[in-house]
C-alpha cells in the first residue's frame, strides 16, 4: 500500500526549530499543530526509465512527501533551502493568509540558499491540494508534492483511496531547464516559422528570452514511469477514490480508465454533484477527486491520450486482487466520449451569494503569435503588468478571453472563484481555483474578495507564466508594485 489514509497519523513529528513567528501566525486556538520539514535540495532521481538524473527535490524525493492532515489542524512547514538558488513554497489552492502564499517578490522575499522559512496556516478547507516552488522553473525541476486535507469527519463514502500526481519530465540533469529540444508556441502561423524566440509581441527593449517549453521525455505518476509503478490494487465491490493532481509544468492530460467510467466528485478541493465521465481532462494546477466502482475484475490501465510518446505515455496499472494473469488492457479513445468541462460541473452544496457587486475585469490572454515566445494578459507582461484593485466584501469578476491558439489554465491565488454559468442558478456555480480557458473561448469567474493582500494570478503553464502571463490583484491598503 502507498502512504494511505491512516499512515499520516504517524507523521508530522518533525524537528522543532526556534524561529520566531510573527503575531498573525501565532495560534488562535487549541488546534493541534502538525509540523513537517521540507528540505529543498538537488538529488539524483530515478523514474524507472533511462539513467538517473539530477533534479530538485523535497527531502531527496519526487514528488515531495505527501502532507496529510485534518481540516482545522495547523500546518507548520519548516522549509530549509539547500539549493544553490533561492526558493519558496506556494500552497496551491489553499486560501492561506497572504504572507504565507510563497510568491517571491509579491508575498515574501525568496528564501536564500542556506536559509529557512516557516510556513504556518490553518489547514482548510478539506480537499486535494498541491504545494510547489514558485521560483523560476523549479516546478519543472521537481519541486512539488501533494497536500491532502481530510475532512473533520470521515465520510466513509469510499473504501480505498490513492493520490496520483501526473508529471511531465525532461530526464536530463536540471529537468525542465536542461538544454533539450523545445517546442515552438502554436500561433496563427503554425509556430516554428520564425525561429527560436520569435518576433512579434513581447515586451519592448532588451531582456532575457523566456525558455520555450521542452519536448518532454517521460511522463510519470508519483515519480515513476509505468514500467516501475506498483499497480493500484483494488478488490471487487470496492468504491475507489483517486485524488488526481496535475503539477506538470506544461501538460494537460486526458485520462481514461479501461473498463470503468469515472465519476468526478470534487474539483480543486470543492465537492461537485457526481459527474460521470469517460475521459477526465485535467489542466496544470487542477485537481479532481474521481471515484469508480470496482465491478469489472481484470488488469486495467488508466492512461492518458496521445502524449506523443506512444506506449511510453502516462499510464497507471489498476489491478484487481482477484485478477488472473494476462496483459494490461489499455483504454480506447474515440469520438463522442463524455469529457468534463467547467460548464458541466455543478456545486456539490449550494453556496450563498453574498457580497456587493464589484468590478468586472476583462482579461485578454494572448501570445504565441508569429512564433513569439512571450505571453500576455491585456497586452502586459509580468512583472510590468498593472495590478487589479479589489475591495473587501465585493464580488469580483474576471472575464477571460483567450485570443491565442493554446489553452491556458488560469489560476488565482488566495481564493476560490466560481465559474459563471448562465444556464445555472448562481448558488450552484462550481468553485475552483484553476480553470482551463480554451483557444478563442470566453469564460468568466467570480470570487468574493474576503482575503486581504496582494495575490498572484497567472497561467499555470509555467513557461507562459515565466514569459509574462501573470498579474496581481490587490486589496485597498495592501502594498503592491505598480506597473512601470
Ligand atoms: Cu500553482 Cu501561482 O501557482
Ligand atoms: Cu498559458
Amino acid at each position: 500500500m502507498p502512504p494511505n489514509r491512516r499512515q499520516f497519523l504517524a507523521w508530522g513529528t518533525g524537528l522543532m526549530v526556534g524561529l520566531a513567528l510573527p503575531a498573525w501566525a501565532r495560534l488562535q486556538s487549541q488546534d493541534p499543530v502538525r509540523e513537517f520539514r521540507l528540505v529543498a535540495r538537488p538529488a539524483r532521481i530515478d523514474l524507472g526509465q533511462g539513467p538517473s538524473f539530477k533534479a530538485y527535490t523535497y527531502n531527496g524525493q519526487v514528488p515531495g512527501p505527501e502532507l496529510r492532515l485534518r481540516e482545522g489542524e495547523i500546518l507548520r512547514v519548516v522549509l530549509e533551502n539547500h539549493l544553490p538558488e533561492p526558493t519558496t513554497i506556494h500552497w496551491h489552492g489553499v486560501p492561506v493568509p497572504n504572507p504565507m502564499d510563497g510568491v517571491p517578490g509579491v508575498t515574501q522575499e525568496a528564501v536564500p540558499p542556506g536559509g529557512k522559512f516557516v510556513y504556518q496556516f490553518t489547514a482548510a478547507p478539506a480537499g486535494t491540494f498541491l504545494y510547489h516552488s514558485h521560483v523560476g522553473y523549479q516546478l519543472d525541476q521537481g519541486l512539488y508534492g501533494a497536500l491532502i486535507i481530510e475532512p473533520r469527519q470521515d465520510s466513509g463514502a469510499y473504501d480505498r483511496e490513492y493520490t496520483l500526481l501526473l508529471e511531465d519530465w525532461v530526464t536530463a540533469d536540471g529537468g525542465g531547464v536542461a538544454p533539450v529540444a523545445r517546442r515552438q508556441p502554436m500561433g496563427m502561423m503554425g509556430g516554428g516559422m520564425m525561429g527560436r524566440g520569435g518576433m512579434g509581441g513581447g515586451p519592448a527593449g532588451p531582456g532575457r528570452q523566456p525558455l520555450l517549453e521542452p519536448y518532454y521525455q517521460a511522463y510519470a505518476v508519483n515519480g515513476k514511469v509505468f514500467a516501475a509503478q506498483e499497480p493500484l490494487l483494488v478488490r471487487q465491490g470496492e468504491r475507489v477514490r483517486l485524488r488526481i493532481g496535475n503539477p506538470s509544468a506544461a501538460t494537460i492530460y486526458h485520462l481514461r480508465l479501461a473498463g470503468h467510467p469515472l465519476t468526478i466528485v470534487a474539483s480543486d478541493a470543492n465537492p461537485v454533484r457526481p459527474l460521470p465521465v469517460d475521459v477526465l481532462r485535467i489542466g496544470m494546477g487542477e485537481r479532481y477527486d474521481v471515484e469508480f466502482v470496482a465491478d469489472n475484475p481484470g488488469r486495467w490501465l488508466l492512461a492518458a491520450w496521445n502524449s506523443g510518446l506512444g506506449e511510453d505515455g502516462l499510464r497507471v496499472p489498476v489491478l484487481y486482487e482477484e485478477a488472473g494473469a494476462g496483459d494490461w488492457v489499455a483504454p480506447q479513445f474515440s469520438p463522442g466520449l463524455r469529457v468534463n468541462d467547467p460548464f458541466r460541473l455543478v456545486a456539490g452544496r449550494p453556496w450563498r451569494v453574498d457580497g456587493a457587486e464589484g468590478p468586472r475585469y476583462n482579461q485578454v490572454l494572448s501570445g504565441g503569435m508569429m512564433g513569439s515566445s512571450w505571453w500576455s494578459i491585456n497586452g502586459s507582461y509580468w512583472p510590468d503588468a498593472p495590478s487589479l484593485p479589489v475591495e473587501e466584501g465585493r464580488r469580483v469578476r474576471l472575464a477571460y478571453f483567450n485570443r491565442s491558439m493554446m489553452p491556458h489554465p488560469m489560476h488565482l491565488h488566495g481564493h476560490f472563484f466560481r465559474v459563471v454559468n448562465p444556464g445555472l442558478d448562481p448558488s450552484l456555480w462550481p468553485a475552483k481555483d484553476t480553470v482551463i480557458v480554451d483557444p478563442m473561448q470566453g469564460l468568466e469567474v467570480e470570487f468574493l474578495a474576503d482575503n486581504p493582500g496582494v495575490w498572484f494570478h497567472h497561467c499555470h503553464n509555467l513557461y507562459h507564466m515565466e514569459a509574462g502571463m501573470a498579474n496581481t490583484l490587490h486589496y485597498a491598503g495592501s502594498a503592491h508594485k505598480e506597473a512601470t
